[in-house]
């Protein structure tokens, strides 16, 4: 099938494809591109204006697609999302409008894993302590009992939300010789329960989400921003985890509540965290910043040439596909 002339894709940030040549060579030369050309996010005034004109929006996940937007992008017929995540979305008012929402799954899978076991290990391991030690002069010699911190050979890894990544980190952390349990949140039991590849199957155990607060050494999350898993770790919950055990997030910050992590690590409850996304990202909360039991990167999970290169490739081709009447590889629909 051919596409019509005069087709405009709008990409909402610089990406690591050049977007002209790759949406040309799939919808032809009358295909247009409006390229918010930055690493900033595109301003919200801006990218009201230019969907207007869009067929499809190449958007990352400082993008809010919402009604307001919809109701101002009529020719609108596809969002491809340049991220696993679609919380940026609303995918109910996608469908109202007959608008298709798609995500990047899989080729961030083992990029996005590798973060939150380097987290996990820095953490761990207390090499932020370590870093700052020597950088400042005061590492005079070796000594037994020297930032010690947790082996992780026999540790249980608690892991919140079990899709690809989940099993991705479950895989890295069986290799570490960990014990690995997984959860979901309580009240979500079979309707989402997850397919267990075979590989894991004899090798990771299912606990009910109070029993991983009160039993894992580390929990790494992996679950999608959702009304269900919102604050998923608030103070009661934080509160019911093993005194002295580690927190990673490497999916979306709100699932914390980010204060209440603060004051958990303040307290002495909690034995550190390692975070990659934040609440109110950008910003971090003040009180994790001086922390040295916290280990903070900015948002990136996916941030390897090849992951960042593949995302741009599968955004910008899902949105080709609809825009020349082909279903997309990777749907995303309200649940
Ligand atoms: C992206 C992510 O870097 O895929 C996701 O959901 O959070 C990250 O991999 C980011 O969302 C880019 O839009």
């Amino acid at each position: 099938m051919t596409a019509p002339a005069a087709l405009c894709v709008l990409v909402t940030r610089r990406l690591s494809v050049d977007p002209l040549p790759f949406l040309r060579a799939r919808l032809g030369e009358g295909c247009g591109v409006e390229l918010h050309d930055s690493d900033d996010p595109m301003p919200r005034a801006d990218l009201l204006a230019r969907a207007a004109s869009a067929d499809a929006i190449v958007a990352t996940l400082s993008d809010r697609i919402d009604e307001e937007l919809l109701a101002r992008a009529p020719r609108l017929r596809v969002v491809a999302n340049h991220a696993v995540g679609v919380d940026n979305i609303d995918l109910r008012a996608c469908r109202a409008r007959g608008v298709r929402a798609t995500n990047t799954p899989d080729v961030l899978t083992d990029a996005t894993a590798d973060m939150a076991f380097a987290l996990l290990l820095a953490v761990a391991r207390r090499l932020r302590e370590g870093e700052r030690m020597i950088r400042e002069g005061r590492f005079t010699g070796w000594a037994p009992t020297m930032l010690l911190g947790l082996e992780l050979r026999g540790a249980l890894l608690g892991i919140f939300g079990f899709g690809r990544i989940g099993q991705a980190v479950a895989r890295r952390a069986l290799g570490f010789g960990m014990r690995v349990a997984w959860s979901r949140r309580e009240g979500t039991s079979a309707p989402s329960a997850p397919r267990i590849p075979a590989d894991l199957q004899t090798k990771v155990s299912e606990l009910s989400f109070d029993e991983m607060l009160a039993q894992a050494d580390a929990i790494s999350l992996h679950a999608p921003l959702n009304a269900s898993t919102r604050h998923a770790f608030s103070a009661a919950h934080l509160a019911r985890m093993k005194r002295g055990a580690l927190l990673i997030n490497t999916a979306r910050g709100p699932l914390v509540d980010e204060a209440a992590l603060a004051a958990a690590l303040a307290s002495g409850h909690l034995g550190g965290a390692g975070l990659d996304v934040f609440e109110h990202e950008p910003k971090v909360h003040p009180a994790l910043i001086p922390r040295d039991d916290v280990v903070l990167v900015p948002h990136l999970g996916s941030a390897t040439v090849a992951a960042r290169r593949a995302m741009a490739e599968t955004a910008m081709a899902e949105a080709a596909r609809v825009l020349l009447g082909q279903e997309p590889l990777h749907p995303v629909a309200p649940r």
